[in-house]
């Protein structure tokens, strides 16, 4: 179930790469969005090329948008135009959308193509590409079609991230504290006080607990939903905001939230929650369109989906965690300090914080 993964500042160059590689095949077909084509799948495909493999790349817009059925059909028709066959390995390079897409052609396209991640951004590196999950979003929600195809390889390379823009960075920081706060306060407090926290050491750290998770509940039937904390609400926040939020603030505003549905949590920990976010300077806001109806109708869809039965992450204290059932009046003020907090001002009339923290 857990891939060879290789890690490593400059791997992706190294003689241990193209030894897997060339193991696996010599013909492989690289997707890639369009900036992730220009920045490095040039050059890898270049360099493939060098080494005698058969190389072929197709690329789509980049961001959450593109991720849906039309961009996966295109790719596949162009594939097939392409006569890619089941010889080819795909190499999914990009971000979290591009492995979400990459890897549902790969389960799909020919009954199945071998597939190797690597990630780009941090969000990719250390949540999703790993643990086999990938999908598009329909107009109704995110991730809503897709399946669980494990890669044949991860292969993650801190140096790409040295050209990754801010917001990007705060995604994966997020899910780097995500994985910290259900399992790992160690690694909280080495995040907090880590301005280096896209190093291998701390990156390694975080993939370790995912696995360690996922180890127990690879089809997500009840332990794996520990990963989705802050997730159901942030999830709503970027549906809402048509995407307007970015994934990674979508989900420190989520986390911040979900902690609120805690009763154990004491004072001091919500308040190390909410201060690593300001420290690294998160601008965290909800936009006008971000209603309170928008969010409910977004979860009651989540929940329908769910039947009936959405199973939330709460935490005891940073880095123990456990799985329980939302109670609806639990949410409900959680959603309300919610707005107080992050929504427009007319939201924080008569709010007072030593209320509701
Ligand atoms: N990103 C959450 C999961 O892989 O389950």
């Amino acid at each position: 179930m857990k891939p060879p993964i290789l890690i490593g500042e400059n791997i992706s160059f190294s003689p241990e790469f193209y030894a897997h590689l060339d193991k696996l095949s010599n013909s492989f077909v690289i997707v890639t969005d369009s900036t992730v084509k220009k920045l490095y799948a040039k050059d890898l495909e270049r360099r493939l090329r060098s080494r005698g493999h058969t190389v072929k790349t197709f690329h789509f817009k980049g961001g959450e948008t593109s991720k849906n059925r039309e961009t996966k059909a295109h790719l596949e028709d162009q594939m097939i135009k392409n006569g890619i066959h089941r010889d080819f390995v795909m190499i999914a390079l990009g971000g979290g959308v591009v492995t979400d897409l990459a890897g549902y052609i790969a389960a799909t396209f020919l009954r199945g193509l071998k597939l190797i991640n690597m990630p780009t951004s941090l969000v990719g590196m250390v949540d999703a590409s790993h643990g086999g999950k990938n999908g598009i979003n329909t107009d109704v929600g995110k991730n809503l079609i897709g399946s669980f195809y494990i890669p044949s390889l991860i292969v993650v390379d801190p140096m790409f991230l040295r050209t990754l823009p801010d917001e990007e960075m705060k995604n994966g920081l997020s899910e780097m504290i995500k994985h910290s706060l259900v399992s790992d306060s160690n690694l909280f407090t080495e995040l907090y006080n880590s301005p280096e926290y896209y190093r291998t050491p701390l990156i390694l750290r975080s993939i370790e607990i995912k696995y360690s998770i996922i180890g127990k509940d690879l089809l997500d039937r009840g332990l794996r939903n520990l990963l989705n904390f802050g997730h159901s609400i942030g999830h709503a926040i970027e549906l809402t905001s048509n995407y307007q939020v970015g994934h990674g603030l979508a989900v420190a505003m989520g986390i911040m939230t979900e902690c609120r549905l805690s009763k154990e949590l004491s004072k001091e920990d919500l308040q190390q929650i909410d201060s690593i976010f300001e420290k690294y300077n998160y601008p965290l806001f909800l936009p006008e369109n971000v209603t309170k109806e928008g969010i409910y109708k977004t979860l009651l869809f989540d929940k329908k989906a769910m039947h009936g039965t959405i199973n939330c992450t709460f935490l005891s204290k940073i880095g123990t965690s456990y799985l329980e059932r939302i109670d609806p009046n639990a949410m409900e003020y959680a959603i309300d300090w919610m707005f107080k907090r992050f929504g427009p001002p007319h939201y924080a009339e008569n709010f007072n914080h030593a209320l509701v923290d």
